[in-house]
């Protein structure tokens, strides 16, 4: 068979080339540029690095694990992005904002996009275990004005540090997960349990190369948010407890200054527990941009 009289003839020189002139002819998805760019990096890799065909497998078979251990429940390669701080670099390219407006950072592999709406002054945790926690949230724009109708999804781990996605049998299902929609002064507020920070998985193949190469394990304790409001870019973000003494070693690259607040001692509905309050600010989509 042909390959036609351009092809490139395969070798260490010419690797990089033979692939992207196979790209070269892509249609309208920029998926294979991105691929091919990859790949012209991971050929700089091989032939720098040389590895054996059995050290190659091994690659390929980590890569195979973390497919398998990904489901509609868990999302391994989600955490492998995460962990490789891409996420990260990701989020932080594409969303740099003024200052006083609310960063971005990583959305984390326990999301879940089917959170039930819940009424203001609501409770997100279904179990009622754990530490009373207030949330009340304030949604404004660059100039503090408020953006009512604002849609803020909320979730969190529990009091022993697990999502409801990874505790199937021992959680309700959508525990400590909400859809809030903000009032005409950009408020609303919440109950919740306290969350404490928890290890990333060490049962798949993610959280064990991480154990491999000596690192924590780690995330400080916080609540996930993602923000959408017509007009504004979406914000997709995390709030940090002030009080965890592992903010600095966050394994999923996740913490930013600026997310990082204080859980108040509090009276809550007659419980001691603790309350914060918190303010996301928007800034409005760049013309042309997703929202
Ligand atoms: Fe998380």
């Amino acid at each position: 068979m042909s390959l036609g009289a351009k092809a490139l003839t395969f070798s260490e020189a010419t690797s990089s080339q033979a692939f992207a002139e196979r790209f070269s002819a892509s249609p309208d998805s920029n998926l294979p540029q991105l691929i091919a760019a990859a790949v012209t990096h991971v050929h700089d890799l091989i032939k720098q690095f040389r590895p054996t065909q059995d050290e190659w497998r091994k690659v390929i078979a980590f890569l195979t694990e973390v497919g398998h251990a990904s489901d509609e429940r868990r999302q391994e390669w989600v955490l492998l992005s995460d962990l490789i701080g891409a996420s990260a670099l990701v989020e932080e390219i594409n969303t740099r904002r003024p200052k006083s407006a609310t960063p971005n950072t990583i959305r984390g592999p326990f999301f879940r996009n089917d959170a039930p709406e819940r009424a203001s002054g609501s409770s997100i945790s279904l179990d009622g275990i754990g530490e009373p926690l207030a949330v009340s949230v304030r949604v404004e724009d660059l100039d503090g004005l408020p953006i009512p109708g604002a849609e803020v999804v909320t979730w969190q781990a529990n009091a022993e540090g697990f999502y409801e996605n990874q505790q199937p049998d021992l959680q309700p299902e959508h525990n400590l997960r909400g859809l809030f929609r903000t009032d005409a002064q950009g408020r609303f507020d919440y109950r919740s349990v306290v969350p404490s920070g928890y290890g990333v998985p060490d049962d798949g193949p993610v959280g064990r190369l991480l154990a491999e190469a000596g690192y924590p394990l780690r995330r400080p304790a916080h609540l996930h948010f993602v923000i959408r409001a017509k007009g504004f870019e979406t914000i997709t973000t995390h709030i940090y407890d002030a009080n965890d003494p592992h903010l600095s070693e966050d394994a999923l690259f996740g913490v930013r200054p600026e997310l990082v607040t204080c859980f108040e001692p509090a009276d809550v509905a007659g419980k001691r527990g603790k309350a914060v309050s918190l303010t996301f600010v928007m800034m409005r989509a760049k013309p042309g941009r997703a929202v």
